[in-house]
């Protein structure tokens, strides 16, 4: 792998998320998907990264994302929406892979409807991040930079 390639983070959106700033901005805020992704960019620069950013509907290529996340990405930072509590499918690519995944939530969902308590992602994710909006992005991108400060 060459070194550049360590550098890159692979952030993933799941379903429903290319609809931010739209979609119940009391839950998830006013920002759309479009300033969340320059909000990581700029994040990521600012400790030498780049971020290769994501959003799909469809948990198939959720699964294909991940998988292409164990070449070449530092990490991949993971909100994958609704599917976090219903896909074992997630749940096995992640499991399956050796880069470190970090699960964020823009929502607490520990404070919103039982169904959103149980998460498949958490159990093989590095750390989980939830409750803090889209800063919650930052935490992740900056806690990314953290560890690769300690690996080095
Ligand atoms: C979400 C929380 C999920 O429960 C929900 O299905 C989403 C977004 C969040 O970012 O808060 O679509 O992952």
């Amino acid at each position: 792998m060459n070194k550049e390639n360590h550098k890159k983070i692979l952030v993933l959106n799941g379903p429903n998320l290319n609809l931010l700033g739209t979609r119940e901005p009391e839950t998830y805020g006013h920002n759309t998907i479009d300033q969340l992704e320059a909000l990581s960019v700029e994040a990521a620069a600012k400790h030498g990264l780049t971020v290769d950013f994501r959003q799909t509907n469809s948990e198939g290529i959720l699964v294909d994302w991940i998988q292409e996340g164990r070449n070449g990405y530092a990490a991949i930072i993971l909100n994958a929406a609704a599917y976090t509590h219903t896909s074992v499918a997630i749940h096995d690519a992640i499991a399956a892979i050796t880069t470190p995944v970090i699960e964020v939530h823009l929502s607490n969902v520990f404070a919103r409807e039982e169904y959103r308590h149980h998460s498949y992602v958490s159990d093989v994710a590095k750390g989980v991040i939830c409750g803090f909006g889209t800063h919650g992005y930052v935490l992740a991108i900056d806690s990314v930079a953290s560890m690769l400060r300690n690996q080095s």
